[in-house]
């Protein structure tokens, strides 16, 4: 059977603590923090987007797992709702900047936040009807909505990388359960029209629509056989979101359990990363599952983990998974947070018009100096220009 066996994490260089968005934008601090849960947001500098970060994750899980033979990937799919463009996918970029295998199926799969999560199911199925070969799932994204508007202290970007595979070494880190609740309706809760920079959303439309699907996936899930799931994920386009959703959860499901005690001891170890990310869409749920990988460690290993991943638009899945020996390696995430730089709201500004700047055909200076492993220099003659360590001539 198919199962994750390891993983990789990338964040932005930058980081803007909210209590500076907050005076910017001349808001209480405290409806940030208290109000939403957040505490710091990942800003992109230019030189980053969506497919250097997604390169990055797949670089850092390549090296923390030197066990699996990279030329064995036989399928790459990257879920994003921040792709640079609309015909090619980001994972083509990425499949050239790690130097993989011609012999491998590269696709974008999209439908909201929920990509990540549709790319893993597809891949998990794959990798069982191909044994001996490698599925790399990447889950990328940038969160951007307008300056001044109610989802700004929600933003963020990052990238998480899954390598599925058979398993049957005891090595994976979890493996997926068959059964699955889904749940799908159109609505208009928050979408990007191709001609806008940033997505358009009603938001307390939206938190609505989130509990709905999460309701109906629990109704189509079924009834839990045996005990509840050791720990308890979900989406997280910002942490209250999910306080509101355990609660929901509960009450649905008919348990009488002290709400914060439970959410003190299932949810809560799976926060921290995105309170000091922020929203990074597809990738959000699984920076959510690193962080209590990163929490617990081997403590997790034959515990389980309830999943809930929400695409406004919108579609939705609830599924159980079960952790294996592979949470023993650290992702190093709490040291790349730390080191990130920190910069105030007029900083942040400026970046933002500078990365705007850089999606324009002509941008290609030659000039971007960016520290990471890979690197967006801009536009030529309507072709992005990267730079990595690995790239294949063409
Ligand atoms: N101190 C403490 N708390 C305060 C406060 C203060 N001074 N001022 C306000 N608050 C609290 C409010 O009481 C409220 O708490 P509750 O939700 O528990 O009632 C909270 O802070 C937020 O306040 P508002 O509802 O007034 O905030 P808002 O209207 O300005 O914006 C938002 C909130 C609608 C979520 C907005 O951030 C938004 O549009 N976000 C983007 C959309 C989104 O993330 N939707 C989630 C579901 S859709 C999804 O999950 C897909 C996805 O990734 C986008």
């Amino acid at each position: 059977m198919a199962a994750v066996l390891a993983m990789g994490i990338s964040v932005p260089r930058h980081v803007l603590p909210l209590h500076e968005l907050a005076r910017a934008r001349n808001v209480d601090p405290a409806k940030y923090r208290l109000g939403l849960g957040c505490k710091e947001m990942a800003v992109v500098a230019p030189g980053e987007d969506t497919v250097t970060l997604a390169a990055e994750a797949t670089l850092s899980l390549l090296q923390n797992a030197p066990e699996y033979e990279p030329s064995k990937i036989g399928l790459l799919v990257v879920g994003t709702e921040s792709g640079v463009d609309r015909a090619k996918p980001v994972a083509i970029w990425v499949h050239n900047l790690l130097g993989l295998s011609a012999s491998c199926e590269v696709f974008d799969v999209k439908h909201a936040c929920f990509g990540g999560t549709a790319a893993l199911r597809m891949a998990s199925l794959w990798a069982d009807a191909n044994p001996g070969r490698l599925a790399l799932v990447v889950a990328s994204d940038i969160a951007r909505y307008p300056l001044n508007s109610p989802g700004e202290p929600t933003q963020g970007a990052g990238a998480v990388a899954l390598l599925l595979g058979s398993c049957g070494r005891g090595e994976e880190v979890f493996t997926l359960s068959k059964r699955v609740g889904m749940y799908a309706a159109q609505v208009d809760d928050f979408w990007q029209p191709a001609y806008l920079k940033e997505a358009v959303v009603r938001g307390h439309y939206s938190i609505s629509c989130y509990i709905e699907s999460l309701k109906r996936s629990l109704e189509d899930y079924g009834e839990e056989p045996g005990n509840d799931p050791d720990f308890l994920v979900f989406h997280c386009p910002f942490p209250k979101m999910v306080k509101k959703a355990h609660a929901a959860m509960l009450e649905f499901l008919g348990k009488s359990y002290d709400v914060s005690e439970d959410f003190r001891r299932r949810v809560e170890p799976t926060l921290w990363v995105n309170e000091r990310v922020g929203n990074a869409y597809t990738a959000s749920v699984f920076l959510s599952l690193c962080g209590l990988i990163e929490a617990l460690g081997g403590s997790l290993i034959g515990r389980t983990v309830g999943v809930f991943s929400y695409g406004s638009g919108s579609c939705a899945e609830y599924a159980v998974y079960t952790f294996g020996n592979g949470v023993k390696t650290s992702l190093d995430i709490k040291r790349r947070l730390d080191s990130r730089e920190v910069i105030n709201a007029t900083q942040y500004e400026r970046m933002r018009a500078e990365c705007e700047a850089l999606e324009q055909n002509g941008s290609y200076k030659g000039n971007v100096t960016n520290l990471g492993r890979f690197t967006f220099m801009g536009i030529q003659e309507h072709r992005r220009v990267y730079c990595g360590n690995n790239l294949r001539p063409e």
